[in-house]
């Protein structure tokens, strides 16, 4: 733990003690169809996964509970899942029991730096994982190194204008003002938070993450702003649906190596 860096440290500590509150959660997702962000966007409007996946090694960084990695693995993959959590990884050990998926490899770790050689994956996914609790400029060539030449990453996380409208205390869901400096977004701090306090997230101007890409060797395929679907309500995530609806909470970056 100690070599860990801090942000490491802090997230494993944050995540052990938050993964009971995400068991119920990840079992309905492991259940069903592939769905994706806070929204539950469906799988023939947004995927990060591709629908044929047979014989291809997919990678997924930050798996938390799993459920991505159990999609990928019924599209015919064969899947190495990183989580920083222990906790989290006995929920997602106990669900692949659950529905017979014993040759998923988890893996207790951090996806800044993974045990596994270079040019070993053909395909690499995080939703919520590494896409934003991980260091952009270390965890992006991590999984350039791990992809071979021509594979692909796709990541959702939190989109920076959510970030921007987010009051740094956490006491307020995402509004209507400007709360934070958009040039220079970098790290995320809610230690100090007054609501749920803990763990240290990341995200980018969207120049800055433009610049990372091409600095690191990735081609954009694709990108979309994701929109809360009119049936969305209440708040989620310190998201209202209303302001989801009006402007975008998510990202989804669809990348391949150079
Ligand atoms: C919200 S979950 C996302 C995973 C999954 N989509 C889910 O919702 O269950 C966030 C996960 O990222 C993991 N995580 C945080 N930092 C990490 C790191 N450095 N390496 C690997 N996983 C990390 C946490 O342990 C947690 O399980």
């Amino acid at each position: 733990m100690s070599e860990l860096p801090e942000h490491v440290a802090e997230n494993r500590r944050y995540w052990d003690a938050e993964a009971p509150k995400w068991v119920e959660g990840g079992r309905s997702l492991w259940a069903g169809d592939p769905v994706w962000g806070i929204w539950q966007i469906p799988d023939d409007e947004v995927s990060l996964l591709p629908v044929e996946l047979s014989g291809r090694r997919v990678i997924e960084l930050g798996c938390g509970t799993g459920y991505v990695s159990a999609w990928a693995h019924r599209r015919g993959a064969e899947v190495y899942a990183i989580d920083n959590s222990e906790a989290q990884l006995a929920t997602a050990r106990r669900l692949a029991d659950e529905h017979g998926m014993a040759d998923i490899q988890w893996v207790h770790g951090n996806a800044e730096s993974v045990d596994q050689p270079d040019e070993s994956f053909d395909f690499a996914v995080s939703e919520y994982g590494a896409a934003i609790w991980c260091d952009p400029d270390v965890w992006l060539p991590e999984a350039h190194r791990l992809l071979r030449p021509g594979g692909e990453l796709a990541f959702l996380g939190n989109h920076p204008l959510a970030i921007i409208c987010a009051e740094p205390t956490g006491a307020e869901p995402v509004g209507y003002t400007l709360e934070r400096t958009y040039f220079g977004l970098d790290s995320v701090d809610w230690t100090e938070a007054v609501e749920d306090p803990g763990g240290i997230e990341f995200n980018r101007t969207f120049e800055a993450w433009m610049a990372l890409f091409r600095r690191v060797g990735f081609e954009v395929l694709d990108y979309r702003e994701l929109r809360a679907p009119t049936r969305a309500s209440g708040v989620l995530f310190w998201t209202p649906a209303e302001w989801a609806k009006r402007f975008p909470s998510e990202q989804v970056w669809w990348l391949r190596k150079r």
